[in-house]
């Protein structure tokens, strides 16, 4: 039989350590599956792209599309233009995506166009927010793709509920969380607190990037306020991210970041590759964050996790792990934060996040190839 011919994408920095154990898996079957990386560019800095290759041992993309930021519309246009020339010059069997960014949204549309099958990893899930750009991007995702694979129960239940055919969806885990353990040792043994002065437990970490918390300048000015208050208690160490440092400049709200030597306060630093960022995110006391990986990441670590959003298209973290709910008001992340620093927080792990998930998804795959399952 031909090998499977498959057609991989990456584009921002949530989808690497999405598509790293995808990659390893299929490398089990050589002769059986070819396989091409494509980047699409749409991260590009060396801390939020290339950084994350080296940790995670990937290889370097066979294609590189290089578009860069932009508006929502330019920069999934300009991913479509470079996307099909890509397909048609290669003609892949299939086109795997990972996450919700506008690399994944973009890329499935342009390859449906073309009737190329397209495989969704991390498909249903919904945080009923029109008003996030990922939920529009999972939503166009999730209605086209040909193989819808699920991190949990309640995404099954939501690709059900809009129509999808229960034949296309195969819960197999999540993939972040196979990165995660194959990474922790190598994480455990870094010195990196040692080196930033910080205790185990004695300190928290905030990511914060959503445009609705960082594009609203009494929105930020809110959540920094709320911050640098738990950080009297807790130094925050706070690897910022490029579009949340240009709004802070932007509104004049630089004066909560600490940028000395010392651990104190809301402590910036410059995006942190994977691994030093696991390492810290273990060893902390809180995660506050409006990440949605780190909602996963921390439920599995049994971190206390503070979501500083009102929803969340990841509420199994909820039900069954570590993450709470605060929104984005000073008062409301200040009552969760004092909540959850006077009690340990006890949660479980969601079925099939074991590890087992990448393999889960190349078996299902090989299994369609061959014809076993239709
Ligand atoms: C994107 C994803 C978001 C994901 C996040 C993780 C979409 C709609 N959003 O948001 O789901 O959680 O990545 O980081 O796809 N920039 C740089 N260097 C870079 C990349 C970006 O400086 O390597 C700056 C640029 O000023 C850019 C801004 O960050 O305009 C936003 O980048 P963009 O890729 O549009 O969205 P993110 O906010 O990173």
């Amino acid at each position: 039989m031909k090998p499977l011919k498959i057609l991989n994408v990456v584009g921002a920095r949530p989808n690497f350590m999405k598509m790293a154990p995808i990659i390893e898996a299929i490398k089990h079957y050589p002769g059986h599956i070819e396989q091409q990386l494509l980047h699409t560019g749409q991260h590009y800095d060396e801390k939020m792209s290339q950084s994350f290759f080296v940790d995670l041992g990937m290889p370097r993309p066979d294609i590189d599309l290089g578009v860069g930021s932009g508006s929502h519309a330019a920069q999934t246009a300009k991913i479509m233009v470079g996307f099909e020339k890509v397909c048609l010059e290669q003609a892949p069997d299939l086109v795997i995506v990972v996450g919700d960014v506008n690399s994944t949204m973009a890329c499935t549309i342009t390859a449906k166009k073309l009737g190329i099958r397209v495989a969704h990893v991390e498909a249903g899930l919904r945080s009923r927010d029109m008003s996030m750009p990922e939920e529009i991007n999972r939503l166009c995702t999730d209605v086209l793709c040909d193989y819808l694979f699920t991190t949990d129960y309640l995404a099954e239940q939501n690709l059900v509920a809009e129509g999808i055919d229960r034949k296309k969806i195969f819960f197999v885990g999540n993939v972040m969380i196979d990165t995660l353990l194959k990474h922790k040792k190598i994480a455990a043994g870094l010195d990196l607190s040692r080196r930033l002065g910080v205790q185990p437990r004695g300190y928290a970490t905030l990511t914060l990037h959503r445009p609705s918390n960082v594009d609203n300048p009494a929105v930020l000015k809110g959540v920094l306020e709320a911050i640098a208050q738990i950080a009297r208690d807790l130094p925050v160490i706070f690897p910022i991210h490029p579009r949340t440092k240009k709004m802070a400049q932007q509104f004049g709200l630089e004066h909560y970041f600490n940028t000395g030597d010392k651990v104190e306060g809301i402590w910036i630093t410059e995006p942190l590759g994977y691994l030093e960022f696991l390492h810290l995110n273990m060893n902390a006391r809180l995660v506050l964050t409006d990440s949605g990986g780190l909602q996963e990441e921390t439920t599995v670590l049994g971190v206390p996790c503070i979501t500083l959003r009102a929803n969340t298209e990841r509420p199994i973290t909820c039900e069954k792990g570590t993450n709470v709910l605060a929104g984005n008001k000073k008062e409301d992340i200040l009552l969760r934060a004092e909540h959850i620093l006077a009690a340990d927080v006890a949660g479980q792990i969601p079925e099939k996040w074991d590890g087992k998930a990448a393999e889960r998804i190349v078996g299902i795959l090989l299994q369609i190839h061959s014809g076993e399952l239709r």
